[in-house]
């Protein structure tokens, strides 16, 4: 069964509201008429709302860059599914490494995101990946697959149908250091055979990998050429209408 490529933008904690509304109307703009591929968006939530208006009638999904396990309460700080889903956010990015690394999230909690993301039918894109130190140590494959057992820990067939991976080895992000595209395809032909330990071969197949570090209009065409790259989670490049455009336009 092929999978529809996924072809994802990380704003982190870039853009105002204004800035924010005339890239996600370029981003449109450059998806138009595209059917064999997805194109997501995930801005800062103060900027969530505008973009998910500026996008509404095109095929642009919108995404939230976190999710709070709860649906209300007293957690200073944190946003809901209810309220992810209220300001037009259907994705929620998870467990990326800048919410582990510099906010301490650990597997644990990330789970509790991405569970509670589900239940209230946000499409999750958890993210995994091993620092330099844990590549170095040859535990890549370790790390990995505790981030996937703890983080998909609970998930049901159905709801794993629903959720995409992103495998972003923390020593390519934001570095210019992209893992090549051999480096990149074997751990993500490795996260494949885990998810088929997990869940059933077939679902396994419709699972969507993505890959994220570094990743520019001139790296994207071989990394996307890849049996098990099945789209890519951008982002410094995803601040640049140019160059996100020509991502999208992968060939
Ligand atoms: P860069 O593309 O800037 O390396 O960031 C990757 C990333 O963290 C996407 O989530």
């Amino acid at each position: 069964m092929p999978r529809t490529p996924l072809i994802a933008g990380n704003w982190k904690m870039y853009l105002n509201r204004a800035e924010a509304v005339r890239l996600a109307a370029a981003v449109a703009a450059a998806s138009q008429g595209l059917t064999d591929r997805e194109v997501m968006i995930a801005p800062p939530f103060t900027a969530l709302n505008a973009v998910a208006e500026a996008v509404r009638g095109t095929a642009v999904k919108v995404a939230g860059q976190n999710v709070g396990w709860e649906k209300e309460g007293a957690f200073t700080g944190e946003v809901s599914p209810p309220m992810l889903l209220d300001a037009g956010a259907e994705m929620v990015i998870i467990g990326h490494s800048e919410r582990r690394q510099v906010f301490g999230e650990d597997n644990a909690m990330i789970s509790l995101r991405l569970r509670a993301a589900l239940q209230h039918g946000l499409a999750p894109i958890l993210c995994v990946g091993e620092t330099l130190t844990e590549r170095e140590a040859g535990s890549t494959f370790t790390v990995v697959e505790e981030q996937l057992a703890q983080g998909l820990a609970d998930v049901t067939a159905a709801q794993m149908g629903k959720t995409v991976i992103a495998y972003e080895p923390v020593w390519a992000i934001g570095t210019g250091k992209t893992a090549s595209k051999e480096q990149a395809q074997e751990v993500h032909a490795f996260i494949r055979a885990v998810l088929s330990r997990f869940y059933e071969k077939t679902l396994a197949g419709r699972v969507r990998i993505l890959y994220g570090g570094s990743v520019k209009a001139e790296n994207v065409d071989s990394l996307m050429a890849q049996p098990d790259i099945d789209g890519v989670l951008v982002g410094g490049a995803s601040l640049n209408a140019k160059a996100f455009e020509r991502i999208i336009h992968f060939t």
